[in-house]
């Protein structure tokens, strides 16, 4: 029999188990008779193409749209990529000068957009946020009032947690008439999301974050002229997203969204009794611990926590070995430890940000992950500053 992996995961805004109903959703696909193309004329072609198309009608309502709105994708980064290069395609080709303004604090999935964006001949505008990782509305309203081809901004930052007021910002690009792109992808299921605050945005969602599988997405399109196509082909999905669609992922991503929306409020109060207690024990047993972000509105299910004095990488390799799995908050490039460019833009010390770690929770965690955590973690804490210490020293 197979030893149960008795360790600790609290990297859940990494990505989450599949949920049983999932794989019960799955199983016609993997191991039955639903292996249909969704375009040919044949019975098993028409299985398929009703299972992606009650998926779509499913996802619309828990999300209060329309079906015809939904795009599956292959993920958030698909759904970002989407949204902003296609926004800009879409200005260039209407004769526009493709201009995006993205917030500092964004997913790679957007920010790396940057690149095909200025080969375009664009121009890419960083809004900065405040020390709690909030837009700074003043650049935000200066730069929509430049005339954009789109503007993102994420809901919930997936390092730190910092939740975007998006139904404002929503509305000062609708007044504007600017188009208005949010990365749902780590507020969907963990705090409310009601789409209808955001009637004209452009939302970007991912199923393994919520349960579903990896390779799955949604890109929530209120307006096909908004975007311009990236990929060309069969003309699926409005040719929005032309290509084969996943009919497994559909369903796996239906049914996960229906789940992670039933137990938001759930997901909500259990996740942020948890992190409130990991954060309170740590900061007895560290003090010197910085909770990033602490005093802003940040989700429930996600703990930024640097240690002064240390780096992130030999932390979560010890955290590993002490049977706890979370993320680091600073990326390792070039032989050197650089501080992530979230925490660069909050104003974080860099001090504290070479030792950050994220820690994400959910509903299957339980007290006894976070007691266990808060037992290794003030050792690992003080062997890796005597380590560092001792290395500063040679
Ligand atoms: C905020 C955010 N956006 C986008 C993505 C990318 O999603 P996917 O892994 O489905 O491509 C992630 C995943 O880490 C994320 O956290």
């Amino acid at each position: 029999m197979a030893q149960q992996d008795r360790s600790i995961y609290l990297d859940h805004a990494a990505t989450t188990p599949v949920r049983p109903e999932v794989q019960e959703a799955l199983q016609p696909f993997l191991e039955g008779d639903q292996y249909g193309h969704p375009s040919s004329m044949h019975r098993r072609g028409q299985a398929a193409r009703a299972a992606i198309e009650r998926s779509r009608r499913e996802i619309a309502d828990v999300l209060a749209t329309d079906p015809g709105h939904v795009i599956f994708t292959s993920g958030g980064t698909e759904a970002d990529n989407l949204a902003v290069i296609g926004a800009a395609q879409a200005a260039t080709a209407a004769g526009r000068v493709p201009r995006v303004a993205i917030s500092a604090i964004e997913h790679k999935a957007v920010l790396e957009t940057a690149t095909p964006v200025d080969a375009m001949g664009g121009e890419v505008i960083t809004l900065p946020v405040d020390h709690t990782g909030r837009i700074e509305p003043d650049a935000f309203q200066s730069a929509i009032e430049k005339g954009l081809a789109v503007v993102s901004v994420m809901w919930v930052n997936n390092e730190m947690g910092a939740i975007q007021n998006v139904a404002e910002l929503a509305a000062r690009c609708a007044a504007l008439r600017v188009p208005f792109h949010t990365d749902a992808v780590q507020a969907f299921g963990k705090i409310p999301t009601d789409l209808t605050t955001v009637p004209h945005a452009l939302v970007a969602l991912s199923g393994h974050k919520i349960g579903a599988i990896n390779g799955v997405g949604v890109l929530v399109v209120p307006d096909k002229a908004l975007i311009a196509p990236l990929f060309f082909g069969g003309g699926q999905q409005l040719g929005v997203r032309p290509g084969t669609e996943n009919a497994a992922g559909a369903v796996a991503m239906a049914t996960a969204v229906r789940l992670a929306a039933e137990r938001q409020p759930q997901f909500e109060n259990h996740t942020r009794s948890l992190r409130d207690a990991f954060e309170a024990g740590v900061g007895a047993a560290v003090p010197d611990a910085a909770v990033v972000g602490q005093h802003g509105a940040r989700a429930p299910h996600i703990s930024c926590l640097g240690f002064p004095g240390t780096d992130s990488e030999s932390l979560l390799m010890q955290l590993d070995l002490a049977g706890v799995a979370c993320s680091a908050g600073s990326a390792c490039s070039t032989g050197t430890l650089e501080p992530s460019h979230v925490l660069n833009a909050l104003g974080v010390d860099p001090v504290i940000a070479v030792g950050a770690l994220r820690f994400s929770f959910a509903l299957s965690n339980g007290t006894a992950d976070v007691d266990r955590t808060i037992a290794v973690l003030p050792g690992i804490v003080e062997k890796t500053r005597h380590l560092t210490a001792s290395l500063e020293r040679s």
